[in-house]
């Protein structure tokens, strides 16, 4: 039995994951009509990683006969013209979801709901990588600055 607590915490966390689909697929969708497929491609992918982030909360509340009602996700979309944008504003958002992670663990802890918090250990561990993943891309692109040549070759490398 999930506290009335862990479970509006989780559902506020579908809404985030499914939030940061909706934004990192339309900033997709920029940069397909920017010319940079790479980058197109690679976010992609990572919302649909964001689906399946979504689905896990998901099912570990109907595996305690939780329902989720499906709730307007509340796209916040801002600056993102540029890659350099675009990826500080992802990086920030995986910063803040790696924070909001933090929060529901400690709130199972000290409710004393160890299997929440070891359901929890994944997203913990996922954080890292989403975080990694895009901080070295962050730091590419800094690098890059104006070099428009080697932004298209980090946007092939994206494409692989
Ligand atoms: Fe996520
Ligand atoms: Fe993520």
């Amino acid at each position: 039995m999930l506290s009335t607590n862990i479970q509006q915490m989780i559902k506020a966390q579908i809404v985030r994951e499914l939030n940061n689909h909706d934004i990192y697929f339309t900033i997709a969708s920029f940069f397909e009509n920017n010319g940079l497929s790479g980058f197109a491609k690679f976010l992609t992918k990572q919302s649909q990683g964001e689906i399946d982030h979504a689905t896990k909360f998901k099912n570990y509340l109907s595996d305690h006969q939780v329902e989720f009602t499906f709730a307007q996700t509340p796209v916040i979309l801002e600056n993102y013209n540029i890659p350099l944008d675009a990826f500080t504003i992802i990086y920030q958002l995986e910063q803040k979801t790696t924070q909001e992670i933090q929060i529901i663990s400690q709130a199972a802890m000290q409710g004393g709901d160890y299997t929440t918090f070891t359901f929890l250990d994944w997203f913990r561990v996922e954080q890292v990588e989403e975080e990694k993943t895009i901080f070295d891309i962050l730091d590419k692109i800094k690098n890059i600055g104006s070099d428009y040549g080697a932004l298209l070759f980090l946007d092939q490398h994206l494409e692989n």
